[in-house]
Parts: C-alpha cells; sequence; structure tokens
C-alpha cells in the first residue's frame, strides 16, 4: 500500500515536473489541457481555433521565453511558414541547447537563418522541443505572425533564472567545439556529441551562446552568419 501511494507520489511529481511551457511568444493554447499532452508531435495536440492568439515577431527573429522544470534537457526550435499547420521543418537550433536546471530560459533573439525569406504579414508557428535523458520528446507551439513592426523583449522582459545554457555544437571527428556555456556546466561529452552530430548537422551556422551575467546567467545568443 505504501510503496503503491509512493509510486503514485512519483508519477505525480515527475508528470509535473517533466513537462514545460513557453511564456513567449503565446502558446497556442493550453497543453496540459485536456485532450492535449506534450507527448504528442507536432504540437502537444494544441489544435489552431478561433481563440489562437498570434504574437508578432520580428522578420529577423523574436524572443522565446520557456518554462523548465527539468535537471536538464535539449532545447530544439522549429519554424514552419504558413497558417495553418504549417510543417515545422526550419530548424532555428542548427546547434541546440543543452538547458540545465529549474526556471526561466529566455533567448532574446532567436535569429531567422538568412536563407529563409520571411514576409512583413507572414504566418508562422515556432515549435519548441524538449528532449530528455530516456530520449522521450516534449512538444509546445506559438503561433506568430512575421512584422516589420515586431520587435524583441526588453532585458527586463527577458530574464533567465536558475537555468543554465550551453549550445550544443557539431564535432569535427572527435574533437568538441562547444562554446562557452553561461556557466560552470563544462561542454559536450563524447557520448552526448554523436546525438549532436545527428541532429545539427543540417546547417553550418555558427552559434554563439554566451552570457553569465551576475550569477543567474543572462542569455545571449546571437548568430554568426
Ligand atoms: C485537437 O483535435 C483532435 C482531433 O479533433 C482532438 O482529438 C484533440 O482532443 C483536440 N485537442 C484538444 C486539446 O482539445
Ligand atoms: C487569446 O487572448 C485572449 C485575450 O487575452 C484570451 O482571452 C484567450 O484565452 C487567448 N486564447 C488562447 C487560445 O489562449
Ligand atoms: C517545408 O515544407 C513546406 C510545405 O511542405 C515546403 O513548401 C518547403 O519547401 C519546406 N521547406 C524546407 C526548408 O524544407
Ligand atoms: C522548480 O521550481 C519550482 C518553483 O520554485 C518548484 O516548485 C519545483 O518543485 C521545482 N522543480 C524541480 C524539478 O526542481
Ligand atoms: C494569419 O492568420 C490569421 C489567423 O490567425 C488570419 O486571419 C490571417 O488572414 C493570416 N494571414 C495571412 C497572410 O495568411
Ligand atoms: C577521424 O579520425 C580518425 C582517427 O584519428 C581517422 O582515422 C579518420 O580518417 C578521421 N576521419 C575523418 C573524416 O577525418
Ligand atoms: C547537458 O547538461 C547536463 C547537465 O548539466 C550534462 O549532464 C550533460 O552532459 C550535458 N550534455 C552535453 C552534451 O553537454
Amino acid at each position: 500500500m505504501l510503496s503503491h501511494v509512493t509510486t503514485t507520489l512519483c508519477v505525480l511529481v515527475s508528470l509535473a515536473t517533466a513537462h514545460f511551457s513557453i511564456e513567449y511568444p503565446e502558446m497556442r493554447g493550453d497543453s496540459f489541457a485536456t485532450g492535449a499532452s506534450q507527448y504528442i508531435y507536432p504540437c502537444a495536440n494544441v489544435n489552431q481555433t478561433a481563440n489562437t492568439n498570434r504574437t508578432i515577431w520580428p522578420l529577423t527573429g523574436g524572443s522565446l521565453n520557456l518554462d523548465l522544470h527539468h535537471p536538464w534537457t535539449y532545447v530544439f526550435i522549429n519554424l514552419g511558414l504558413g497558417t495553418d499547420y504549417p510543417s515545422l521543418n526550419i530548424s532555428l537550433t542548427p546547434e541546440f541547447l543543452n538547458a540545465t536546471g529549474n526556471g526561466t530560459l529566455c533567448l532574446p533573439e532567436v535569429k531567422i537563418p538568412a536563407s529563409v525569406n520571411v514576409k512583413d504579414g507572414q504566418n508562422a508557428t515556432l515549435q519548441v522541443v524538449t528532449l530528455g535523458e530516456t530520449g522521450s520528446a516534449l512538444y509546445n507551439c506559438a503561433d506568430i505572425t512575421f512584422s516589420s513592426k515586431g520587435a524583441t523583449l526588453d532585458g527586463d522582459k527577458c530574464k533567465t533564472n536558475g537555468v543554465t545554457v550551453a549550445a550544443i555544437k557539431q564535432q569535427v571527428n572527435g574533437s568538441s567545439t562547444t562554446s562557452s556555456p553561461s556557466s560552470t556546466e563544462s561542454g559536450a561529452n563524447p557520448s552526448s556529441t554523436k546525438a549532436s552530430a545527428a541532429v545539427s548537422g543540417r546547417e553550418a551556422n555558427s552559434m554563439l551562446v554566451a552570457g553569465a551575467v551576475a550569477g543567474m546567467g543572462a542569455v545571449v545568443v546571437s548568430w554568426l552568419l
């Protein structure tokens, strides 16, 4: 009986802590609602409805604020151009992120690759994927409209708290090229780098993750195109 209760508690705790949310731009809808599940690709089974709100995003890329509850997780960000359930086939994280900790991770500017032609007024969907140790992924989406009037979040609205992040760089034949993490965490280890080569090999862009401001680790992500 006691062990049953304990097991149930553990399951509840892990359910509660394993999920994440997009704080900005506005999530498509509640991925904790009945009928939704963050385990369901591509957007947690959250449907686009008349109530779906679109956040204005700058043409060159915008801010992304995540609420994370994992001890650590890999974070991928994908983009789909279009209005209704677009194909989420543009990677915004050729070097995906390893986020460690429990709290908020705000990326001030997630850049749109120069090769992607984004028009003023273009609708799109952002998909955020987190992937943990077991290999099971969680999904959430946010619908946006690109606009020349869009702006990135001000620094005071885009704070990283309790989370440190490092970009997992593509490896050159076994030698690590992980960029400096914004924390004391060291970079890629050999086991992780296989995954990075497999997943991030599609673009040669270089991403710089730097930061570590005043302990909490403000994170600046910029792309060197
Ligand atoms: C979204 O639509 C599908 C198919 O109609 C449905 O099964 C699912 O429950 C809906 N999701 C939510 C959160 O209502
Ligand atoms: C969209 O925004 C309105 C106004 O803030 C809010 O009432 C509504 O719940 C939002 N829609 C969704 C799907 O969250
Ligand atoms: C993404 O999918 C859309 C629709 O299927 C397609 O038109 C577009 O070429 C694809 N883009 C990339 C980068 O694969
Ligand atoms: C994350 O932080 C929140 C708020 O401080 C806390 O309630 C929760 O238990 C923490 N979760 C983990 C996995 O540390
Ligand atoms: C963008 O999406 C909104 C609904 O969210 C729609 O009303 C509008 O027509 C779409 N714009 C374009 C250019 O497709
Ligand atoms: C990778 O390194 C191994 C051992 O140093 C070498 O034999 C191999 O040729 C290298 N492969 C490439 C593609 O450089
Ligand atoms: C990601 O972060 C976790 C926790 O800090 C660490 O154990 C893991 O090795 C990191 N992965 C990579 C590829 O750096």
